[in-house]
């Protein structure tokens, strides 16, 4: 057997899988966010541990022999957090996460052409390396005290195995890794006051990173040694999990954020699209990403607002794709990431009229956010479309969103059945990979396809007009606002 551990925001799960990768048994551990002041957001290293030691206390309680059995362990977790560690690898304060914007001015200092260059993207607030500029200029006497910075599931890993180690698609939202070669950047370390020294080493998703210690291995009935792979971070361990291994395959997640998500053959940064270029979790790959802050969540807020579920408000529309609505929404609820890269633009219904009842409003948001989602694909350029896209996430149950996102994306969305293929179940993909040695190719294969949504041919130039109106809003709105 194989288990998959991923270190959310919100909790920890642990996934249990068998060796024809079937789930045995998933449990999860909530975590808390701290949000001490506007714009922070932080977490305390010591509540992922404990989380851990809950999740493995469950699965030996309830699984104890397949718990036994484990032969490889598998990492994911929520990317770009900060965690700094002193001598005897304490931990020198919580640490800063991916949605903590107090280091935009250090993040806008770092982002010049050479970061952009070596990197392969735009030196975001929610990046790492910003955040150390950060704690040197605000918190120096800590600053003086790091000796390592580690992602947060490979704080979890030195946990698991004694080892400081990272792996490269993790390792690739740092803004401090040479994306294109993927080593640490000496240039990139030093214009943040730090040198090689303070990374851990490197490994692929699918290598061995360490091995479980022996403490931890008989208090939870498990084999000392056993195997914990490189792992991922959450967007390319989803990838694993949904078979997305190939160049030019595709997912197009809908939950809370939206993400466009296409592997990619080689390095072929366009941070100025503000797409993110990162290494896969996969030898030889990487990926490239867009990234819209309010997907499923403008729906979450649209039902909030109108006190009725999201499932019912989109059923509410059946499942014949209209004419594009005369109503635009612009999804900006928390800002926007890919195309704009602006955290200060908010969203806006344009258009409206005494008969927008909240049907049209509805078709608004999900157009919306399809639009944004188009952005993204424009961004991407012709050579990273994919042929067809895998949906995952909350918004992925309405079939109605999927019309519409395959006729404005231009290509296939295909519907999983019913299951567990999250990043967990990547990680444990990846687990089973540097146990054995398997090829990932023929490891992560696809999900079963419930349903396939194909382009509507007739309907798809009246859908690219109306982006271009939405397209013509974000600069009027943004200088009316200014
Ligand atoms: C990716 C990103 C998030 C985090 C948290 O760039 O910021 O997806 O990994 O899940």
């Amino acid at each position: 057997t194989f288990l998959g551990l991923d270190l959310g925001t919100s909790s920890l799960k642990a996934l249990l899988i068998d060796d024809k990768q079937r789930a045995i048994a998933s449990v999860s551990v909530p975590l808390d966010v701290e949000r001490p002041r506007f714009g922070w957001s932080e977490q305390d290293p010591a509540s992922w541990i404990a989380a851990c030691e809950d999740v493995l206390a469950k699965l030996k309680a309830e699984h104890p022999e397949e718990l036994t059995a484990v032969a490889g362990i598998g990492l994911s977790g929520h990317m770009h957090g900060a965690t700094l560690l002193g001598a005897d690898d304490a931990v020198l304060r919580p640490c800063i996460l991916w949605n903590d914007t107090r280091s935009h001015e250090e993040a806008r200092e770092l982002d010049d052409a050479e970061s952009r260059a070596i990197s392969g993207n735009i030196v975001f607030p929610g990046f790492t390396a910003p955040k150390l500029l950060w704690v040197a200029r605000n918190e120096p006497e800590i600053f003086a005290k790091i000796r390592k910075v580690l992602l947060p599931k490979d704080y979890l890993r030195l946990w698991l195995t004694g080892e400081t180690v990272s792996e490269m698609s993790d390792a690739a939202g740092t803004s401090w890794l040479d994306t294109g070669q993927r080593d640490w950047s000496t240039r990139m370390l030093e214009k943040t006051g730090l040198s090689l020294s303070h990374m851990p080493r490197l490994v692929e998703g699918t290598e061995v990173s360490g091995g479980l210690r022996p403490e931890l291995a008989a208090s939870f009935g498990m084999r000392a040694g056993t195997v914990v792979a490189g792992g991922g971070g959450d967007n390319a361990a989803s990838a694993c999990g949904v078979g997305v291994v190939e160049p030019g395959t595709g997912f197009l997640s809908l939950g809370t954020s939206g993400v466009l998500f296409t592997a990619t053959a080689g390095f072929d940064p366009v941070p100025e699209t503000a797409l993110h270029t990162f290494c896969h979790a996969i030898p030889g790959l990487w990926h490239q990403m867009g990234v819209t802050l309010s997907a499923a969540g403008s729906v979450e807020w649209l039902s909030q607002l109108l006190q009725e579920k999201p499932d019912v408000l989109t059923g509410a529309l059946g499942e014949t794709l209209s004419e594009p609505g005369r109503l635009v929404f612009l999804p900006y609820l928390s800002g926007e990431r890919t195309p704009h890269n602006d955290s200060e633009i908010r969203g806006v219904f344009a258009g409206l009229e005494a008969g927008s009842n909240r049907e049209a409003m509805t078709r608004a948001v999900l157009e919306g956010v399809a639009f944004s989602m188009r952005d993204c694909l424009e961004a991407g350029g012709a050579g990273a479309r994919p042929e067809r896209l895998i949906a995952v996430g909350a918004g992925s149950r309405s079939a109605y969103w999927l019309k519409l996102m395959a006729t404005l994306l231009g290509c296939e969305i295909a519907l999983p059945e019913a299951g567990d293929f999250g990043a967990a179940f990547g990680a444990a993909r990846l687990g089973l990979c540097a146990a054995t040695g398997a090829d990932p190719a023929s490891v992560m294969r696809e999900p079963p396809i419930a349903r396939r949504f194909a382009p509507e041919a007739e309907k798809a130039a009246a859908y690219a007009d109306a982006w271009r109106r939405y397209r013509a809003l974000y600069p009027a709105v943004k200088a009316a606002m200014a």
